[in-house]
Order: structure tokens, then sequence, then C-alpha cells
């Protein structure tokens, strides 16, 4: 865990809500004082009642203890828009189609930003029947290795999981406009359009 609710949040989000200290704190249950503690830096919530709280608060736990709250913007689920995120510990993917707050092994995960393939992560695309040879040339040693591949159009994902010692080749239907998306442990997301 590398966040936790905040006072100033608190008192922020009961604000929002048109609450005021007596009335949060019978909601969850504690005092005024101690509602007024918390939003003055003079204690914490205990993690037991975080649940309680963010209810009374219209959040999640996750926006609560992150002091963010997230508006979906992709109403239209473009998967375009999509974003990746990995776990620099346990190599967790997690793919989302809207804006989201991520934690794995107790961190907050960041949305990867793609950056436009390199000669170092190049990728050749082959032709085989109805389907699509790729392969990205990249070493995949046990410290430095391509982790996944997805192909994202705007309504379809398909992602393959690639591992340390594998061959990064896989085949695929490229059907239709988007990005071939790959992630290498060390050197992070890249795309190529397609
Ligand atoms: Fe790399």
């Amino acid at each position: 865990m590398d966040t936790y609710v905040t006072g100033p949040v608190i008192r922020k989000l009961r604000e929002a809500q048109h609450m005021t200290q007596a009335e949060l704190a019978e909601k969850i249950g504690v005092s005024s004082k101690t509602v007024s503690k918390w939003e003055t830096a003079k204690g914490l919530p205990d993690i037991s009642l975080l649940q309680q709280l963010a209810q009374a608060l219209g959040i999640s736990v996750i926006e609560l203890m992150n002091g963010q709250h997230i508006t979906n913007q992709n109403i239209s689920a473009n998967m375009l828009r999509c974003k990746f995120y990995v776990c620099p510990i346990c190599g967790n993917v997690i793919h989302c189609t809207g804006s989201t707050l991520i934690s794995c092994c107790g961190i907050t995960l960041p949305p990867l930003e793609a950056e436009e393939a390199d000669d170092d992560h190049a990728i050749s695309i082959e032709n085989v029947e109805d389907e699509h040879f790729i392969t990205v040339h990249h070493p995949m040693t046990k410290q430095h290795f391509i982790s996944f591949i997805a192909f994202v159009t705007s309504d379809r994902l398909q992602i393959v999981k690639f591992y340390p010692e594998g061959n990064p080749q896989t085949r695929l239907q490229l059907r239709g406009m988007g990005y071939l998306c790959y992630y290498c442990n060390r050197h992070g997301l890249f795309r190529k359009k397609i």
C-alpha cells in the first residue's frame, strides 16, 4: 500500500456530498469529533472503516486511498483508447477499456504510454493462409524479454502472452485498422500501426 486516505481528501469529498461532519460520522458509526480529527490530520480512519467511509462519500475504496475520483470519459468504449498496465513486481498484465486506478502487489500502476517500434524492438509480419505470422525481433532471456503482444482495433482485443526463454512469435488475424502493442519488461510498451 503506497498511499492511504488523507484528511484533506475526506474533507473535500464530504463537502462535495454536502454533508456535515456529524452527518458523515453518523453514517459510519463514529463521532463527529473523530471525523474532525481525521480531517485535521490528528488521526486516520481505521482500515476496517474504509469500506463504509468510501460508500458514505460515494467513491470506491481505491479512489479514496488515492485521493482521486475517476470519471470514465471513454463512453463509446473505443478499444483503441484502451490502456495497458503491467505490474513491475509480478508481471501481471491488466487491460482496461477506460480510466481507472489499478493496484497490484501493493503499488499503484500507471497506464503505459506506448512508443513507436524502434530498431531494438522491431516486428515483422508475414501472411500465412488467412492469418498473419508475427515475430518480435528481441531477446527472450529471463532478464530481458517480451511479455505480451496484443492486437487492438476499435472493437476488439487479441492478446498473446509470452514467457522468458520462449519465442516471441504468434499467429493472429489482423482484421481491420488498429495497433499491434507489445511489451518489453525493460523498455516498456511499443506499438505499430496496422
Ligand atoms: Fe527491450
